[in-house]
């Protein structure tokens, strides 16, 4: 009996979109009578959900598959998902011949087909079409169940309510297996139109499309009623969120699911300028348990880089934005995304970002050296500025970001802040908490004190460092 226990491995790369997919394909594997383990050893099928952002990204898998590449000989399966999945199909045959399934990030309804399929003859099989030509699949199972994700473990939540039009046009499954107890992941929109020179999302995520307001309210409630207290909305341009039934805009929907009662925190991830309006801004004023955090991806201050790289907005209307964003009565943190190195990026033009820094006041930036991907328009621009020179402008501007975070971050001091509990750090005895401006708050609490993860609890903040924060909880 043992013998044929089907069992799976899985691990994570990339964005939060890849995090929460995976939750959803640990569900649907489970729901298939799938059992996730921890670790590759005690694994029949082990998968790998894939970034390909960035090269490095990419590369990771493959030195993934390589490292394991002799446990095939003990019969043991590969499947690669995700953004590489979809954006090199049957090639990952050749470069690793020890994987037999590629899935891609829009074929996730298929893996129980294909999986059925692996199980009855030994053969290679991929799905990358990004248009929903899939077969929904249904099937029964208990609603909670304990799952693993990384070592984690986590719940199946069975949600109901799902509308059947649009599972087709998102992978919307009815079993998710969530590793966070309080914090639930909702994807509310997939892919993307925007087609920026660098970047590899619309093709490996294909066309925007939207779920309707209605299923991911009727989501939110659920979640809320199973427990979660904090939702975080998901989609690669989240506020370009277009309902198709026309009853909610991106704002009315962040206030709707925000007043679910049970919900206590609501965040967005990740919006672009464009599309960013000043009726977000507002929502969040007049609303307190929308978190008081923007990240808004800038990835240049140059007007002719941003031109370059078809960002659809310039410095001075990205900055208006940021001006909506500071006259807001509530002090909202801000955080971005920076590419250093774009083709034909000057001196002048990183400074131009570097004064941008220095004009919005980021709470936090992620910078990344810009990588050539397949597909993409900047492919065809000679990436001619080196790699040592990429690599001085990313030190340059994190070294800079970071006394500016140093200065940012003191306001804090003294700041009486509510953290939602994270877990506890055993050796330094402190707990670690998050705050509504997603900054981590590491606090001391009264010995004995046995705080419950997932709780908020009022903090003092007695120290600041330029990434986190570190106080006592006060009583
Ligand atoms: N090279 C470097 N960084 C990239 N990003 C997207 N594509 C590339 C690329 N080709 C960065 C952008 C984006 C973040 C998720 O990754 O800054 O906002
Ligand atoms: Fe990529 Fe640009 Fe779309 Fe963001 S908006 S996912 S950077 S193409």
């Amino acid at each position: 009996m043992a013998a044929q226990e089907k069992t799976f491995y899985l691990e994570t790369f990339g964005c939060q979109m890849n995090v929460h997919d995976s939750e959803k394909v640990v569900g649907t594997l489970i729901s298939q009578g799938y059992r996730q383990v921890p670790t590759v050893q005690e694994a029949g099928l082990v998968l790998y959900n894939t970034c390909s952002i960035r090269d490095k990204a990419e590369q990771k898998v493959f030195h993934r598959l390589a490292d394991y590449k002799k446990l095939q000989a003990q019969g043991k399966r590969f499947g690669v998902l995700g953004c590489v999945a979809q954006q090199e199909g049957e090639k990952i045959f050749e470069r690793a011949p020890h994987v037999s399934l590629v899935c891609g990030s829009a074929s996730y309804r298929n893996l129980p087909q294909m999986l059925a399929q692996l199980d009855a003859a030994d053969q290679k099989l991929a799905h990358t079409g990004l248009s929903s030509d899939a077969a929904s699949f249904s099937s029964a199972a208990p609603s909670l169940v304990p799952a693993i994700s990384q070592g984690k473990s986590s719940t199946l939540v069975r949600i109901t309510g799902l509308d059947d039009r649009e599972t087709d046009k998102c992978f919307e499954t009815e079993f998710t297996a969530r590793t966070n107890p309080h914090r639930g992941y909702i994807t509310i929109i997939e892919g993307c139109d925007k087609f920026c020179a660098y970047c590899v999302v619309p093709f490996t995520r294909g066309k925007e499309r939207s779920r309707t307001s209605d299923s991911v309210l009727a989501e939110a409630r659920e979640m809320a009623n199973l427990g979660y207290t904090e939702i975080q909305l998901l989609g690669q341009n989240v506020n370009s969120y277009h309902d198709l039934a026309g009853k909610r805009t991106f704002a009315e929907l962040l206030i709707a699911i925000a007043e679910v009662p049970g919900v206590r925190r609501v965040r967005f991830t990740t919006s672009h300028p464009r599309d960013f309006g000043k009726d977000i801004v507002e929502a969040i004023d007049s609303t307190p348990t929308l978190c008081d955090h923007v990240h808004l991806p800038v990835q240049s201050g140059s007007s002719r880089l941003l031109d370059a790289m078809q960002r659809l907005y310039n410095r001075d209307q990205y900055l208006e934005r940021i001006s909506w964003i500071k006259s807001a009565r509530r002090e909202i943190s801000i955080t971005t995304d920076v590419i250093v190195g774009f083709p034909g990026e000057t001196e002048a033009d990183f400074e131009e970002t570097l004064s941008l820094l220095d004009e919005v006041g980021y709470d936090g930036v992620f910078a990344f050296k810009y990588s050539p991907r397949p597909n993409t328009p900047a492919i065809k621009l000679e990436d001619a500025i080196p790699d040592s020179e990429k690599s001085r402008r990313l030190a340059f501007l994190l070294e800079k970001q970071r006394a500016i975070q140093r200065a940012r971050y003191q306001k804090h001091l003294g700041q009486h802040l509510e953290v939602m509990v994270e877990g506890k750090n055993e050796m330094r005895k402190q707990w670690v908490g998050r705050t509504s401006q997603n900054k981590t708050l590491n606090f001391t609490a009264p010995d004995g004190s046995d705080l419950e993860s997932g709780g908020y609890v009022p903090v003092r903040v007695i120290t600041v460092f330029p990434n986190s924060l570190l106080g006592e909880m006060v009583v």
